[in-house]
């Protein structure tokens, strides 16, 4: 049966090439759906049983092997956009699935991201390093990398408005409470109004790991650094009490444009006006390899792709491989975005699978429902949640907050959800961290739970056989919603925006 599939795709490029009449087109096109439909209907149960560890290792394995690509020039494995590492995994989650006899439409869309990387930080307020400082991802480097002085200025409010900036000299770095609205604002006010750089402290406990976001066209940026909430209040009460703060800030950070890709595979056969659609990220942080991160997902999208071609399904697939997760969602935003009114009607639902097999993981379901997020995104939540249950698993909810790449699916109206093994939050079950080596060099071959890996990617080809083969009873698409149902996430990515 595959042997004829592949006979007829070879016979299909040839006629391509030679341009033969379309009369002979048309009788091959039959024979490949004829064979198409000889095939079984895929079967969760069956679809579930391909899936086995060994291939799941050998494909880490091998991208462990394409990440070193980017030894030469970054100094260890690392799978970022632009790198050699990222270019290489791109290319083989191609060949793969170019591989499967013809069975999947393989496409590329290209599109202009941002890659950034701060080197190094520093500053002083009053000769001391604060603690808590930390860098704020996207900022733009200091003047020549070299440190910036200036007195520290509060400014009242949250720094939001044209107003909060009167008073402002270009001798001043500002300190602006987080809150109300994005980080990338802050900073662009701060440079709008002429000062030098600026240190947000946060307005809640905790560590404030956010990002700038993508740099506006044309709007310049100034450099920016994080503190907590303890070390701003002591700032802001010195000030407030008429203090001169003398302040430093240097930083080494590169921030610029690259083009980079997605890489789409649907279905050749299946009715397209019900498209189940799947997707991870191709991308890693420039720190690591990200063999879980998301390496994993990645994984076992291919290899439930592969194993799918034993079957046929009656709504299409589409599987899609995000760049650019990593700089704040850029690839799955820019696809979702692109999508047409009538392109978007014909998605059913998206399912998003990055971090399957985190080392200490617990099994996790985003916290989707039907008020909040697009009808469907419930059933979706509820099918992961009867499978964990089902085979005595413990899950546990966790927020769907915006963090991976399922945002502009949501805000866009199609119905979202997915699983994922845990990052840097503490495991309830045992109190230590779920992913120790989350967006670190060590994310490598031993950074993997082959027991979850097997479970998670068990349960992917789950809700693909089952959406793949029947939606009868999810809920139709609400399409007068499609635009409207824009919300804002404090997450974009694993980084705050707001
Ligand atoms: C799927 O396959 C399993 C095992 O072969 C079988 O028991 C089950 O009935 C099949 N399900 C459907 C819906 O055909
Ligand atoms: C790439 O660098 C890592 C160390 O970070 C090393 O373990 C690995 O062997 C190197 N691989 C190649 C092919 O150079
Ligand atoms: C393959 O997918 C691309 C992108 O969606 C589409 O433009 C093209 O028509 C598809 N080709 C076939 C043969 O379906
Ligand atoms: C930060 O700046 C202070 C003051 O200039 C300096 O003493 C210290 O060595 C710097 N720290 C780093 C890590 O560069
Ligand atoms: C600007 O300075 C004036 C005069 O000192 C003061 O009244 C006003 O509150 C300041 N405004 C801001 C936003 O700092
Ligand atoms: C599920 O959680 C309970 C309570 O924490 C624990 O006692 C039990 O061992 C867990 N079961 C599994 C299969 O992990
Ligand atoms: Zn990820």
């Amino acid at each position: 049966m595959k042997l004829n599939i592949i006979t007829s795709s070879l016979i299909l490029s040839n006629i391509a090439n030679a341009a033969v009449l379309p009369q002979a087109v048309f009788e091959i096109e039959d024979y490949l759906i004829s064979s198409i439909d000889s095939l079984p209907l895929v079967n969760s149960t069956e679809l579930q049983s391909l899936i086995t560890t060994e291939a799941l290792y050998s494909r880490a394995e091998k991208l462990y092997e394409i990440a070193s690509y980017s030894n030469k020039s970054f100094g260890h494995p690392t799978r970022v956009i632009g790198s050699k590492g990222h270019w290489g995994t791109i290319g083989y989650i191609k060949n793969e699935l170019k591989s499967l006899n013809n069975y999947y439409n393989v496409t590329v869309q290209p599109f202009k991201a941002f890659m950034s990387e701060v080197f190094e930080f520093n500053a002083t307020i009053n000769n001391e390093i604060p603690k808590s400082l930390i860098e704020m991802d996207m900022t733009p480097p200091t003047p020549n990398k070299k440190p910036v002085y200036g007195e520290l200025k509060l400014i009242p409010n949250f720094g939001c408005n044209d107003d909060d900036y009167l008073n402002i000299s270009n001798n001043n770095i500002l300190l602006i409470k987080r809150g109300e609205c994005s980080f990338g604002l802050k900073a662009q006010l701060t440079s709008k109004f002429g000062a030098k750089a600026a240190i947000i402290y946060n307005n809640e406990p905790g560590e404030i790991r956010g990002t700038l976001g993508v740099p506006p066209d044309g709007v310049s940026v100034a450099p920016c650094l994080g503190i907590n909430l303890e070390e701003g209040l002591k700032y802001e009460s010195l000030l407030l009490n008429g203090e001169i703060l003398n302040t430093m800030i240097q930083i080494d950070s590169f921030v610029g444009p690259i083009t980079t890709v997605n890489v789409i595979a649907e279905t050749n056969h299946g009715n397209d006006e019900n498209i189940v659609m799947l997707g991870a990220h191709s991308d890693s942080v420039s720190a690591g390899p990200g063999i879980n991160d998301d390496g994993s997902g990645t994984i076992s999208l291919l290899e439930v792709a592969k194993q799918l071609t034993n079957y046929r399904v009656n709504n299409k697939v589409r599987f899609a491989f995000w760049a650019a997760e990593e700089e704040g969602l850029l690839g799955s935003n820019y696809y979702a975005e692109s999508l047409t009114l009538n392109e978007n009607e014909k998605i059913r639902l998206f399912m998003d699978y990055d971090m399957m097999a985190s080392p200490n993981y617990e099994y996790e379901v985003y916290d989707a429902n039907n008020i909040d997020n697009p009808k469907g995104s419930e059933e979706l939540k509820n099918l992961y949640i009867d499978y964990y249950k089902s085979h005595g698993y413990n899950y546990t909810l966790i927020p769907f907050d915006g963090r991976s790449d399922y945002v502009g699916f949501i805000e866009h109206g199609i119905p979202g959800g997915g699983i994922a093994a845990g990052a840097e939050k503490n495991n309830a079950e045992n109190g230590k961290v779920l992913d120790k080596c989350y967006h670190q060099l060590c994310d490598d071959l031993t950074n993997i739970a082959w027991d979850a890996f097997l479970v998670n990617t068990q349960l992917i080809a789950h809700s693909v056989a089952t959406y793949a083969s029947d939606l009868t009873d999810f809920p139709v698409r609400e399409i007068e919603n499609s635009k409207l149902n824009s919300m804002s996430f404090a997450y974009r990515g694993d980084k705050l925006i707001i």
